[in-house]
């Protein structure tokens, strides 16, 4: 049987990761500035997650949702005090789309409504509403096809306000990356954030906050709609949560009410995941690690920024994206196979770094020493 052919693949084979580093098959070390796709947040292979996850599995690794979990009502705790947001109710499941699909039919069941508000360039996942409300008909199947989505313009207060103005009493919902990933690291604006907020209470609209790439203390706040000092309804999260194992989850305000067999799962908040999410949280406060992204981002935004080649640095904390020229199109590819790192990208032409939150400091230097020596070796090449 052959593997069903949908991802573009780098030639590499990886066997072992450790902490910011990756090696593959022929014993090559990678210093690992992509994370899987933000995915690894408190570093690869992390001893307190592994000694997590091995004790768990000597007790018990699943049961279902049928049963008291204590370990989920322990995630929860943890969770809301380290978000702030102690009064949310946490509703566990397994993906990114998954949570996302979750928060929109919460909002459609809590308010009665259809219709919702998503941004150009959205990327929410790739399960029915998740991809209805992806800015990129790519993805989207003929069955995905709905009515029911208003695509706006990023960022775009006028629209947001007009759009409300004709159709406010139908809107159920406001979905928003706070920093838009796939969509090449654009940064939601707090004033734009906090008119969604206003917008929903005065129609009585659900804001939901997608952090499940910007989220997870990456951007140096828990969420990085935080920095807007409103509160979003609806937060949901996977990918940082698990640290590569398979965990994800929404957290609800306490004014929208549960209600049996509206939302279930089967492997949702299974006691492996929440150890491993525990364990993740754990390293998060215990190692200081929001500080860190915050610190090692802005030495890293500060450094790009002074490469006069690179456009339009952009992000917050460890969650980066900057323009390559055209001239400099295989810049990725050779730090890649020249220096051995991985960052990751957006369409057409941007680099994105999504590192551990643990990124030390002497590896973010070697990064900017890195990525200079590529982009001087491709400006020769163009002049000679
Ligand atoms: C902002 C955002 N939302 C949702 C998703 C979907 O997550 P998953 O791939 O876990 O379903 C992604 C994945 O890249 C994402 O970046």
């Amino acid at each position: 049987m052959n593997l069903f052919d949908v991802y573009p693949i780098n030639d590499v084979t990886i066997v072992k990761a450790k902490g910011s580093y990756v090696w593959d098959d022929q014993g090559d070390q990678y210093l690992d500035l992509y994370g899987g796709h933000a995915v690894i947040s408190i570093g690869h292979t992390h001893p307190h997650w592994v000694q997590r996850i091995e004790d768990q599995l000597e007790k018990i690794a699943f049961y279902s949702n049928s049963i008291r979990i204590p370990l989920q009502v322990q995630l929860a705790e943890q969770l809301g005090r380290i978000s702030g947001k102690t009064d949310y109710q946490l509703f566990l499941c397994n993906s990114g789309a998954e949570a996302n699909e979750n928060a929109l039919k919460m909002a459609s069941f809590h308010t009665g409504r259809k219709k919702i508000i998503a941004f150009n360039k959205s990327f929410h996942g790739r399960t029915s509403l998740a991809v209805a409300v992806t800015d990129n008909p790519a993805y989207t199947a003929p069955v995905n096809e709905t009515d029911n989505v208003i695509f706006l313009p990023f960022n775009d207060e006028d629209a947001l306000a007009e759009c409300f103005a004709s159709d406010g009493d139908s809107i159920a919902a406001v979905i928003i990356e706070g920093i838009q990933g796939v969509g090449g690291i654009n940064v939601a604006d707090d004033s734009f954030l906090r008119l969604i907020r206003s917008l929903c209470d005065k129609h009585g609209a659900v804001y939901i906050a997608d952090s499940v790439q910007c989220g997870y203390g990456r951007s140096g706040k828990f969420f990085s709609h935080d920095f807007a000092g409103v509160n979003a309804d609806i937060y949901t999260m996977a990918k940082g949560m698990g640290n590569g194992f398979p965990v994800a989850g929404l957290i609800i305000a306490p004014h929208i009410k549960p209600k049996h067999f509206q939302l279930g799962t089967t492997f949702g908040g299974n006691h492996l995941a929440c150890a491993a999410a525990l364990a993740v949280l754990e390293i998060i406060e215990q190692e200081k690690l929001m500080g860190n992204a915050v610190m090692v981002g802005k030495y890293l935004r500060d450094e790009l920024s002074a490469i006069p080649q690179l456009k339009n640095i952009r992000g917050r904390g460890l969650m980066i994206g900057f323009d390559v020229p055209a001239e400099l199109k295989d810049l990725k590819k050779n730090l890649l196979w020249n220096q051995k790192i991985f960052t990751g990208e957006a369409k057409p032409n941007v680099i994105r770094l999504l590192p551990s939150l643990a990124l030390k400091r002497k590896d973010a230097e070697q990064f900017i020493d890195s990525i200079k020596e590529e982009i001087s070796n491709l400006v020769s090449a163009t002049v000679n």
